[in-house]
């Protein structure tokens, strides 16, 4: 049974599933932290894998980036593959000051440009909230590991590149954003349509106050150490 944009047989996908947005970053998870490793979809080469950790079934599916194509796969594995826990594991950009290059950003909740969220309720504001189980567990383990991770809300943002004398990072500062990225609201509103659990967890690749940018060893590292703390904190050992 395939869907549109997974060539997959039912039972493919585990119930648990890492959405990094790059499919080449979804085949280094598995091919890294899982074992027992098959690629369970190549269509437009949107690669996802399934595998086991500490015994257990986990799969990994790239997202692409924006609210559009992670809704397309988050609805196939959740409708059509019986997905029911979806992390996202990406980057962000940090809007406030005491966020650092390399720190974990943990989204509560996500504000939006995008409109999906009010056509999916006809007009009315949906609170893109993360999954209250997936969310204590992951910062639960965090604090085990003394790691840095910041909870709050983060900014689903349809442009990357704002245009030029733009005010949005300065309006997100002041209501408080930890961070801008481009898919959270997307995911949890799908998430709450089709009644699976969601969580954004994003590495801040970017400090956009400071203008400082994460180089490329440094991105590979701590996104290492965002993956380990989801693994650990959502599969038993
Ligand atoms: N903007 C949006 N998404 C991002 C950024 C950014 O600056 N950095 C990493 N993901």
């Amino acid at each position: 049974m395939s869907t549109p944009h997974l060539q997959a047989e039912p039972g493919d996908f585990a119930e648990t599933v890492l959405m990094p947005g790059d499919p080449l970053r979804a085949k280094f998870i598995a091919e890294t932290y899982l074992t027992d490793v098959t690629q369970v979809n190549e269509v437009r080469n949107m690669l996802g894998f399934t595998g086991r950790y500490n015994g257990h079934p986990v799969s990994v599916q790239g997202s692409g980036m924006g609210v559009p194509s992670i809704q397309i796969y988050a609805t196939e594995l959740i409708k059509d593959f019986g997905v029911t826990r979806i992390v996202r594991v990406g980057s962000c950009g940090a809007i406030q000051d005491e966020i650092d290059l390399g720190d974990v950003v943990i989204g509560l909740a996500a504000g939006t440009d995008s409109t999906v969220n009010r056509r999916r309720l006809e007009g009315r504001d949906f609170p893109a909230v993360a999954d209250y189980g997936l969310l204590r567990a992951v910062t639960d383990e965090a604090q085990r590991r003394d790691m840095a991770a910041r909870v709050g809300s983060v900014f689903t943002s349809d442009i990357f590149y704002e245009p030029e004398g733009s005010n949005t990072f300065a309006l997100l500062e002041r209501y408080g954003f930890l961070a801008v990225e481009m898919e959270a609201a997307g995911l949890y509103g799908v998430a709450a349509e089709y009644g699976a659990a969601a969580l954004t967890v994003a590495t801040v690749s970017d400090q956009l106050k400071r203008g400082e940018h994460m180089s490329a060893e440094d991105r590979q590292t701590s996104f290492d150490d965002m993956i380990r703390l989801v693994l650990d904190a959502l599969i038993p050992s």
